[in-house]
């Protein structure tokens, strides 16, 4: 649909006309499915609330966010919550990039790197309702030439949609005017338990199994991968494919606490998929035994940034849809894990690695982004 299609749209949604659902007060738009249900809002194409049943059939929010809808643009901390970084998700090394020999430079807003495009990010934009039903809903950007320090207008469509226990999304992207970087990302952070687990908040306890996550990017103290691909042999801190771990089992191990650079403990890393995977296998499986939740991760994509919420200060409150009612709603450090299947973290400095022609995209060529996140309760 172009601009002008969509501006019709919404004259006649405003006219209450069209069949585009309207949203609530808070400005969420709700989707429902068997088993299921998820609410948006255009501010980053961010997925507010994701309601899934738990073992015993109780309805859980099982992601983070914030009531007051209105505090996403203005959180100082910003972290990205469910949204779509762009155009180039997580980091550039040193700001800079090359495409045939011309050089361009990003903004440095993660010590010396750019981390999600920098400043004036898709996750800080509000998108463009361009279409929605009861079953989905299609955000939409125009991302002009060097808005981030990147060549060439980008159009991006991000389409969430539901199915019986599942939430699916589809991003779509062109760049027709000249070649830039384009890398996105669903940045979704999950807490299975909802914070209802009594006495413990953190997410060390929720297991994670990747089977085909069996090379790892080496990182520097900033989180920016070196160029070196390692294997993960089995038992070490990163192996979650020779087995289903909890995301805290190696916290023993002597690296663990500075794992993710610069006094980050845990994971804040960048996993490769074997590249014969078959696509419609499952990349990963989150669950926690509390609340029996297990979630299915399918992508087309060929890697996957893992983040245990190290960074997380302790003063931000999760939401009234989730916790035990009477206590305080504050979500510890370790409190999520967010879960973003993505190309290879800075590939666009490595051509070494092959992935240009999935990171660098010109006239003609289409950008294709898919997953799917399927619910069911533990031994389904
Ligand atoms: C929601 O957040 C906005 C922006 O920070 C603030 O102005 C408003 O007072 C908040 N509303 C409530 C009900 O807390
Ligand atoms: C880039 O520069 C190198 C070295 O000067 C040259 O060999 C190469 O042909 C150039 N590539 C393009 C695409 O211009
Ligand atoms: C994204 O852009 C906004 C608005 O320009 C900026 O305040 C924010 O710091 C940027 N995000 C990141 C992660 O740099
Ligand atoms: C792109 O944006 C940067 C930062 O705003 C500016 O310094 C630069 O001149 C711009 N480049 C072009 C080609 O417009
Ligand atoms: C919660 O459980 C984890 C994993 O067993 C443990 O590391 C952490 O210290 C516990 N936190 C609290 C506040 O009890
Ligand atoms: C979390 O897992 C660890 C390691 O398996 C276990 O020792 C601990 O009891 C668990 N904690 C909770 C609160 O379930
Ligand atoms: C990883 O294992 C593969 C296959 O066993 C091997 O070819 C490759 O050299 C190893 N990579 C590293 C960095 O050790």
């Amino acid at each position: 649909m172009k601009y002008s299609n969509f501006l019709w749209a919404s004259t006649f949604a405003a006219a209450n006309v069209s069949a585009v659902p309207t949203p609530d007060a808070d400005g969420k738009y709700t989707l429902e499915a068997e088993g299921i249900k998820a609410q948006f809002i255009p501010y980053a194409a961010t997925l507010t609330n994701l309601f899934v049943k738990d073992k015993n059939g109780v309805e859980r929010d099982v992601v983070l966010g914030y009531d007051n809808t209105s505090f996403y643009p203005v959180d100082p901390g910003h972290p990205v919550y469910n949204a779509v970084p762009g155009r180039y998700a997580n980091r550039i090394g040193k700001g800079t990039f090359k495409i045939d020999n011309v050089t361009y430079t990003t903004v440095k807003n993660d010590g010396p790197n750019t981390l999600h495009s920098g400043p004036n990010n898709w996750s800080y934009r509000v998108w463009e309702v361009k279409s929605a039903s009861d079953k989905s809903i299609t955000f939409h950007l125009s991302d002009p030439a060097n808005s981030t320090g990147m060549p060439g207008r980008v159009e991006v469509d991000v389409t969430y949609s539901l199915e019986k226990n599942k939430w699916k999304i589809v991003m779509d992207a062109t760049s027709p005017d000249a070649k830039t970087p384009i890398q996105a990302t669903q940045h979704t952070y999950f807490h299975l338990d909802a914070f209802a687990k009594p006495g413990n908040r953190s997410i060390w306890n929720h297991t994670l199994h990747m089977p085909h996550a069996r090379r790892v990017m080496e990182a520097d103290a900033n989180a920016l991968p070196t160029g070196v691909i390692a294997n993960v042999s089995k038992g070490a801190i990163d192996d979650f494919w020779t087995a289903p771990h909890q995301l805290g089992f190696a916290s023993g191990n002597k690296n663990f606490e500075d794992h993710c650079g610069g006094g980050c403990h845990g994971y804040n890393g960048n996993w490769a998929f074997d590249g014969d995977r078959d696509k419609s296998d499952i990349a990963a499986t989150l669950s926690s035994a509390w609340s029996g939740i297990k979630a299915d991760l399918r992508t087309n994509q060929d890697g996957i940034v893992i983040y245990t919420c190290n960074w997380n200060d302790g003063k931000t409150e999760f939401k009234s849809t989730q916790g035990i009612k009477g206590q305080d709603k504050f979500i510890p450090r370790d409190g999520c894990v967010a879960i973003e299947a993505q190309d290879y973290v800075d590939g666009i400095n490595h051509p070494e690695w092959g992935r240009l022609d999935k990171q660098l995209f010109g006239p003609g060529q289409k950008y294709h982004w898919e997953s799917s996140w399927t619910f069911g309760v533990i031994d389904d």
